[in-house]
């Protein structure tokens, strides 16, 4: 899939994804601006509860592979 954690793969920025985007990690953690967060749709539950295990997370925390 296209997801930004993808994206960012081929663009070789080094974001780290042990479940390849299967939702069971939290290793592909980004934090964004807030005016590109703003902008996405607002996260699934499964997502949330993933990021609620990630180190830093901040309010404009999201995973990247569920971002798309
Ligand atoms: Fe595991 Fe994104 S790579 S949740």
């Amino acid at each position: 899939g296209d997801n930004v954690m993808y994206l960012a793969h081929r663009h070789e920025i080094d974001i780290e994804g042990a479940c390849e985007a299967s939702l069971a990690c939290c290793t592909c953690h980004v934090i964004l601006p807030e005016e590109y967060y703003e902008k996405l749709p607002e996260p699934e539950e499964e997502e949330e509860d993933m990021l609620d295990l990630a180190p830093f997370l901040t309010a404009t925390s999201r995973l990247s592979c569920q971002i798309i």
